[in-house]
């Protein structure tokens, strides 16, 4: 038994069992990986100031702001040309990268230092009861079929997990018709800031995680394997894509296809069920607005969870998906524009090709179009 049962220890997950013990409140993590797993899972790289501001005002961000690496802007690339987008000068504002596997790992290492309980290889199969006051969460660990009993549960589990099953509501989705091939490789960052390039071959982005870890995404068909991508090829196409000399082949250390798609499903909760991150909302990655998007929910989670323990106030409970939904509609129309903006419509003409630059050209010549782009991507807190 414990007061709120979370499904899944990725960045939602973990960071909800963080805040809530803060606010002394019990939780059981179960999550159906390995911890090793879990570490070593990458991911996303780019957290926005509120992301940050979370981490460390809550005692998980040393290593953070010892170890990211503060970015004031970002580089487009398109028609030969390179231009800078100044997040910094045009909203004040900025963004860091930091692998989201260490946000894991400085999370993980948290909670088990304050006593918390992550259960691992326990995988949630369904849940119960979510409309009376004692919801279960039924689990299976070392092959054995067993129930967690709590007062709510936090559905953290991702975008292939069971909780978003339990849930009575709409789901608004997209796919598109190409995915994103990410690798991390040993070869110093090429250049100092990210680089998002359009090329007619199609997007590439240049990212980093360190002095000498690059972090390097292509954009390839719907339904590409990796076997159609042997090393020479990758790097070929980098280099083509990025137009950048300086990047130089290293050893891939990590590689993986994700399909793009888009999801979110309205509302975000039913009766004593609350989801929250991936579970709830999938955004194509080009906007880097994933993890944030997970850690700004369970933050609104934990405030309203946190109302209910100390006065038994269900408003904020109540409007939970309420007070998520602009923000992740927000995020939402972003990450498609991003998407649409830097990449190649295989079913597109030359006439989409050409707008598509000119729609570039206009973000780099415009103050207002780039303040548009720069607001979006370092978060913006109207929504
Ligand atoms: P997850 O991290 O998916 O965690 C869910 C957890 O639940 C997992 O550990 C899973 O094993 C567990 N689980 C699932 N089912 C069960 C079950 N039945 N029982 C128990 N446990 C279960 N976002 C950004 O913000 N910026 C970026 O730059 C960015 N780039 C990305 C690049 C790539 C290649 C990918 C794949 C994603 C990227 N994202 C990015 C998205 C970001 O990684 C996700 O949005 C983020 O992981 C969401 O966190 P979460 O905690 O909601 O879900
Ligand atoms: C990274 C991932 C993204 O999706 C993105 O838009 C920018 C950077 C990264 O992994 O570093």
């Amino acid at each position: 038994m414990t007061q709120v049962g979370i499904i899944g220890a990725g960045p939602a997950g973990l960071m909800l069992s963080h805040l809530l013990h803060r606010q002394g409140i019990t939780s059981v993590v179960l999550e159906r990986r390995r911890r090793d797993y879990v570490e070593r899972r990458v991911r996303a790289g780019v957290l926005e100031q509120g992301s940050t501001d979370l981490l460390a005002s809550t005692g998980v961000g040393e290593r953070m702001q010892r170890e990211g690496l503060a970015h004031d802007g970002i580089k487009l690339r398109f028609a030969g040309e390179e231009h800078r987008i100044d997040f910094r000068r045009l909203t004040g504002r900025g963004i860091t990268v930091y692998g989201q596997q260490e946000v894991v790992k400085d999370l993980i290492k948290q909670r088990l230092a304050d006593g918390g309980e992550i259960w691992f290889e326990a995988e949630a199969t369904a849940i119960e009861g979510i409309d009376g006051d004692h919801p279960r969460i039924a689990y299976r660990r070392n092959g054995e079929e067993a129930t967690l009993s709590c007062e709510f549960v936090a559905g953290c589990d991702g975008s292939h997990g069971v909780s978003h099953a339990g849930l009575e509501a709409k789901s608004y989705e997209r796919s598109y018709p190409f995915s994103w091939l990410g690798i991390l490789a040993k070869t110093p960052p090429a250049s100092n800031e990210l680089i998002y390039a359009y090329h007619e071959r199609g997007f590439a982005l240049h990212s980093m995680r360190s002095p000498g870890i690059s972090r390097l995404y292509l954009q390839v068909e719907a339904g590409d394997r990796m076997d159609a991508w042997p090393e020479a090829r990758i790097w070929d196409e980098l280099r083509l894509r990025l137009a950048e000399p300086k990047l130089q082949p290293g050893e891939i250390i990590e590689d993986g296809i994700t399909p793009m798609r888009s999801m979110v499903m309205e509302p975000m909760q039913c009766g004593r069920l609350f989801l929250a991150g991936d579970a709830a909302h999938i955004v194509p990655a080009t906007g880097a607005k994933g993890m944030n998007l997970a850690l700004a929910d369970v933050k609104v989670l934990a405030e309203a969870l946190t109302a209910w323990y100390r006065s038994r106030s269900h408003d904020l409970l109540d409007r939970y998906s309420e007070l998520c939904l602009g923000r992740v509609w927000r995020a939402e129309h972003f990450s498609a524009w991003m998407t649409a903006l830097l990449h190649r419509d295989p079913a597109g003409d030359p006439f989409d090709h050409k707008l598509r630059l000119s729609y570039l050209r206009y973000i780099v010549t415009s103050e207002a179009a780039a303040t548009t782009l720069a607001e979006n991507y370092v978060g913006f807190e109207g929504a």
